[in-house]
């Protein structure tokens, strides 16, 4: 690959400043370094090579990501040794079977200990390449490149890695943490508009989880973020730096899903067997905000949430463009069932994160989940479908 001479070196500027849409801002998490910053694509070389030493680099990315994006990434490395692996794009190629191809590809270039792999893409791209990172010779290190509103304000941070398999979502991974997270929000441009969407999901979440006035700043915010070009705004790279802090502020206090970790679950439990039903024809983000509206609404029927939470969410919800009732085509005890084999059962029952009200999470004395009685959830998922 060309070399095109060294990068300047990202500057830690912090928030401030009147337009947010010119600042480098970086924060640690965990013991690296989180950057969103407009045009930082041209500085992933720069920053790949100082926080991983590696001395060979294997940039994973998916079909449409390595179009848009590849070239500018690998020209920008100042060593001739890298590589690009590519997937197919979509959730229903987070496999053990891409895992394998892509660390035998690895192999079969000979990659040793000394390489580092940059994940290039959105969710599905970061959680697959992390867990080639974690697994690969034991285990190199990696950086996340997010493409996707919802892999940099959510999937990129925390270390989380894995694939899907048959029985169910991320079901075999690891905790591993990246060497960096690097967003740049000027990709945002190409993203289509459902992917959009979709990510505004876990910005909800996080408002719901932790900040009910990030909550409100979100709902009024929409209109604007979802307009052309509202994803070139200041608006929308202070929505990305605030969902990382909140996000990372739940990362800080359990990495390892002890106790606190679980709010992050919010939504999840019904959303990930809702995803996986549904063959990952929604997105994600879409899944989730099923998840979420379903949950609160048991929460809410269990006399746990404030009255009047789940519909705060479903107008949220909706005014992104959201979906918030079961699909038709799903069968309630088949997302029970399939509930129950998620990674959040204890004991045979299952276990959700709900909220006490927007902005604040139940059962922080039984680590942060309710076991909730499978009638309740089936009369939910009976009434709430969409029509
Ligand atoms: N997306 C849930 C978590 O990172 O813990």
């Amino acid at each position: 690959m060309t070399d095109r001479g060294p990068r300047p070196p990202v500057t830690e500027s912090g928030r401030g400043g009147a337009d947010t849409r010119r600042t480098t801002w970086t924060r640690d998490v965990t013991g690296y370094p989180v950057t969103v910053a407009p045009d930082s694509l041209g500085s992933v070389a720069t920053i790949s090579a100082a926080v991983t030493s590696a001395h060979r680099f294997a940039i994973i990315t998916d079909e449409t990501v390595r179009d848009l994006y590849a070239t500018r990434v690998v020209e920008a490395f100042a060593t001739a040794d890298v590589a690009v692996l590519t997937v197919q794009a979509g959730e229903t190629h987070k496999t053990r079977e891409s895992w394998s191809r892509l660390t035998d590809g690895m192999l079969r270039l000979g990659h040793g200990r000394d390489s580092a792999i940059v994940a290039l893409g959105g969710g599905v791209v970061g959680d697959l390449a992390g867990f080639v990172a974690a697994t690969y010779m034991r285990g190199i290190p990696f950086v996340q490149v997010p493409t996707t509103l919802l892999a940099m304000i959510d999937a990129s941070i925390g270390g989380k890695t894995g694939v899907d398999t048959p029985h169910g979502k991320n079901l075999v991974g690891a905790f591993h943490r990246p060497a960096a997270v690097i967003a740049d929000p000027t990709v945002l441009a190409t993203l289509p508009p459902r992917e959009l969407r979709a990510g505004f999901a876990e910005a909800i979440k996080h408002g719901v989880i932790a900040d009910a006035k990030y909550f409100a700043h979100v709902r009024d915010s929409l209109p604007s973020l979802l307009a052309p070009a509202g994803h070139a705004t200041a608006r929308m790279t202070e929505l990305i730096i605030r969902s990382i802090e909140l996000k990372a502020s739940v990362v800080e206090r359990d990495e390892h899903e002890g106790g606190l970790r679980k709010i992050l679950n919010f939504g999840h439990t019904i959303g990930h067997a809702v995803e996986a039903l549904g063959n990952y024809r929604l997105l994600h983000g879409e899944a989730i905000s099923i998840g979420m509206a379903l949950e609160a609404e048991v929460g809410e029927r269990a006399g746990i949430s404030a009255k009047g939470t789940a519909d705060a969410i479903r107008s949220v919800l909706a005014a992104a463009g959201l979906p918030s009732a079961r699909p038709g085509g799903l069968d309630p005890d088949q997302i029970i069932e399939t509930a129950r084999g998620d990674k959040k059962t204890m004991a045979g029952s299952i276990e959700f994160a709900i909220p006490l009200g927007i902005g604040r999470m139940a059962a922080e004395e039984t680590g942060w989940t309710a076991r909730i009685g499978e009638e309740l959830i089936r009369e939910v998922l009976e009434e709430c479908v969409e029509r």
